[in-house]
């Protein structure tokens, strides 16, 4: 992180950490372009396998038990999308995805941008089942 801000402050020209501060209070944009800067946007298909597991195998189940098949999810910090993709196939292979309304929201709004495009390399794509 302090990496991270140094970099910033010498990019904007700022002489101390005080300095910044006020620069970032006063100007929306400066303010973006440090959420930005310092939020870690890692994210992959089905990251963390054995949690997209858990939620497969008991929890989607125990939801639509209890909810029934019309399902609203929050991925409440969805980066480039990969996790809402990805739970839009998990939970549209069992409700169907017409059933299936996802909000993604992310506090980076680059991400959010990458995520809207929905485009992916190869790379990122590697750990997807073939279906
Ligand atoms: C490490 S990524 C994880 C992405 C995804 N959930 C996953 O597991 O693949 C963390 C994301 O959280 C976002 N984030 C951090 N603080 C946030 C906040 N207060 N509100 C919304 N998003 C936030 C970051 O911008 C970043 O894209």
């Amino acid at each position: 992180m302090k990496r991270r801000i140094d970099a910033l402050i010498a990019k904007n020209n700022c002489q101390s950490y005080d300095d910044y501060v006020a620069l970032i209070k006063k100007d929306p944009v400066m303010l973006e372009q440090f959420v930005n800067y310092l939020t870690i946007n890692v994210s992959e298909f089905y990251r963390n396998p054995e949690q997209w597991k858990v939620l497969e195998q008991d929890i989607l189940p125990a939801l639509i038990k209890e909810k029934g098949r019309r399902l609203k999810i929050w991925s409440a910090a969805c980066s480039t999308g990969d996790e809402p993709y990805s739970l839009a196939m998990v939970v549209g292979k069992q409700v169907g995805l017409a059933n299936v309304e996802i909000l993604a929201t992310d506090i980076d709004k680059q991400v959010i941008e990458k995520a809207k495009l929905g485009l992916y390399n190869v790379k990122s794509l590697a750990g997807l089942p073939a279906e």
